[in-house]
């Protein structure tokens, strides 16, 4: 059997461009054997190209020749074929199909390659084990159920966001990646220099200096879809290489980029999936955010909200609640509707759940009838403290009430999480909907346990609001910031801020965060030297493009919408990298590895 070429032949359809209109049409199509089918002398093939399927009809009487060369047709042979289309007998229609109407007769068959047997079968709904499927990911991406359709959505997406930034007047520059650390509070991959022995390039965490310095430039509105690099912990929503609509605007405050923002996702929206999407988005400050859910990125697809019961329990004879409020903690409470769903055993797991999120345990009281409390801590409570927290969480007969007592940290991280892994349990969310929020006044700081001291909430570029800088110093805690993340059901998928435009502010929140001056002008200083010379005030976002697209496929992991994403360990299981360099590469770079 020999392998033929294309001698001229040119492709005049892709699969999906036929229907009944065409019959009796001449066509010479171009693409991949999905499977063949031998009915009693017809053989049937699907032809897959990058559009979708069709039928193609091998018939020996009607051409012996091709018929018999289908013989050898195999799972994800090449081929071209030329044939006219003919509307399907009426038993063989497939409504399923957009083609499902017309196969196509074919008198000339060309085999452009072959195949070896794929590891797995592409027609199948079902996808194969991760470690196979991102191996051999040129095949996992020509199934149709695969993270083909994501690719195309992504790609739309993308082009919406340019075509929308273009007309807002935004230029699109590209910024190096051989660059110095531009700190988000990850760790930066490193790239060895061969000229600079000894000295190290580090991969952009994001564009942020250049985006800043850009505005010090006079470019006013700069965006690019830019690749960032962050050497974390993955999780499914997390990559070591992950993609940014980046922008940054000069003279624009924080409501002005916040409106940009709506009507861009507004317009991909409806492009996307032709969907009004209502704007302006809601707006919850983070203090909000955390006393209502527990959590700076609520899913507000559900209720479910948290009430604070201290008050009413403070001096409680429950010790737990009273302990945690005498060491400055508080009490929380989260109402479950029909309790029922949720059995003597779920209850006493949350002690588990608790655990995960640094809590010691979650009590719990059922709702009787006549409101009467069934729970092993009900006989330490009093009757007036029972009503005062039925009345703040609202309980009928037949709830729940979950409390957490502990730190504020401690119980909103417990509470928060288990509000949303509670409402995915007992299926209280919706699906198909897209609920947009904002999160804004984040705190400027936020204290480092471990490392005892301050730490930038957002990035040491982020404005502090004016009416806090007199309490940079004296008390940081207080001090909120000019910042706005975008959550969209309960994933943060963008966050930006109004930028610090004066060197001496910058100064003293570098001051705050225990970077002394020396260490700023080394690491910083050609940003501090920029806002020396006339830097406007300005402002901006990064929209993470990966999580977004996970949300709107639906997909489970952002792995699903990248082309080759990596592993949990940051590996890539098609090119195996990253992987060993030679000797001599690595005395050039004036390298030696040390065995751990
Ligand atoms: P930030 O660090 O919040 O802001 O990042 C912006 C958005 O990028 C996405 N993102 C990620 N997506 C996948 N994998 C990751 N490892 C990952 N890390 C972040 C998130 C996040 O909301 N320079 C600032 C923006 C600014 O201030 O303008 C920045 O990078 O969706
Ligand atoms: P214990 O006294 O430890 O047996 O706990 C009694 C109940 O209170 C159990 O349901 C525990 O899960 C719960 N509990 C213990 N510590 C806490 C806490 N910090 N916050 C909320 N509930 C707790």
């Amino acid at each position: 059997m020999n392998i033929d070429s294309l001698d001229g032949w040119q492709r005049t359809h892709l699969s999906t461009e036929l229907s009944e209109k065409d019959v009796d049409v001449h066509v010479i199509l171009m693409g991949w054997v999905l499977r063949r089918r031998d009915h009693g002398g017809v053989i049937f093939v699907d032809l897959r190209d990058r559009r979708g399927l069709i039928q193609l009809v091998f018939n020996p009487e009607y051409s012996p020749q091709s018929h018999a060369a289908a013989h050898w047709l195999r799972a994800e042979w090449v081929i071209a074929v030329h044939g006219v289309v003919r509307a399907r007998p009426e038993e063989s229609l497939n409504l399923d199909l957009p083609t499902g109407a017309i196969e196509v007769f074919v008198d000339e068959l060309k085999i452009l390659n072959r195949s070896e047997a794929p590891p797995f079968p592409l027609d199948e709904d079902e996808a194969p084990t991760d470690s196979v499927r991102y191996r051999y990911r040129y095949l996992d991406l020509r199934r149709e159920k695969g993270a083909r359709q994501g690719l195309y959505m992504r790609h739309r997406f993308l082009s919406t966001v340019r075509e929308f930034l273009n007309s807002e007047d935004f230029i699109d520059i590209e910024t190096p990646f051989l660059t110095v650390s531009t700190p988000e509070g990850a760790r930066d991959y490193l790239v060895p220099s061969r000229v600079s022995p000894g000295s190290f390039y580090a991969l952009p965490q994001s564009p942020q200096l250049f985006k800043q310095i850009l505005m010090v430039a006079g470019f006013e509105r700069y965006y690019q879809i830019v690749r960032c690099f962050r050497d974390e912990d993955l999780r499914a929503d997390r990559q070591p290489e992950f993609t940014q609509i980046d922008l940054e605007t000069s003279f624009l405050e924080e409501s002005r980029i916040i409106d940009l923002i709506e009507r861009m996702m507004a317009l991909v929206f409806k492009r996307l999936l032709e969907m009004e999407l209502p704007i302006p988005f809601p707006r919850l400050t983070y203090d909000e955010a955390m006393l209502r859910f527990g959590i700076d990125k609520p899913d507000i697809r559900f209720g479910m909200e948290l009430a604070d019961v201290s008050e009413i329990v403070r001096g409680s004879g429950f010790g737990v609640f009273r302990e945690a409020l005498e060491n400055g903690g508080i009490v929380k409470a989260l109402k479950i509707e029909r309790g029922e769903r949720l059995s003597r055993k779920d209850l006493d797991d949350l002690r588990d759940f608790a655990a995960v999120y640094g809590g010691k345990g979650v009590a719990y009281t059922r709702i009787r009838d006549g409101g009467e409390w069934q729970s092993p801590i009900a006989k330490f409570m009093s009757p007036d403290e029972h009503a005062g927290i039925a009345a703040a969480v609202g309980a009928v007969p037949g709830d729940v009430i979950l409390f957490g007592a502990d730190s504020p940290v401690v119980v909103n991280n417990v509470l928060g999480n288990l509000r949303n892994s509670l409402a995915a349990k007992l299926g209280e969310v919706p699906s198909g909907q897209f609920r947009f929020l904002w999160i804004t006044e984040f705190p400027m700081f936020e204290y480092d346990e471990d490392e005892k001291r301050y730490k930038s909430m957002h990035h040491p570029f982020t404005s502090p609001r004016m009416e806090d800088l007199d309490r940079i110093e004296s008390d940081p805690a207080s001090v909120k910031a000019r910042s706005y993340d975008l959550v969209l059901n309960g994933a943060e998928i963008g966050g930006g801020s109004i930028r610090i435009h004066r060197s001496d502010i910058q100064e003293r929140v570098f001051a705050a965060l225990g970077i002394s001056s020396e260490e700023a002008r080394e690491k910083f200083g050609f940003l501090m030297e920029a806002l020396r010379y006339g830097a406007p005030p300005h402002g901006g976002i990064a929209l993470g493009v990966d999580r977004i697209m996970a949300i709107i496929t639906g997909s489970e992991s952002i792995r699903d919408v990248i082309a080759f994403p990596k592993t949990q360990k940051a590996t890539c299981p098609l090119t195996g990298a990253p992987g060993p360099v030679t000797q001599e590469q690595l005395k050039e770079l004036g390298l030696r590895i040390v065995k751990k």
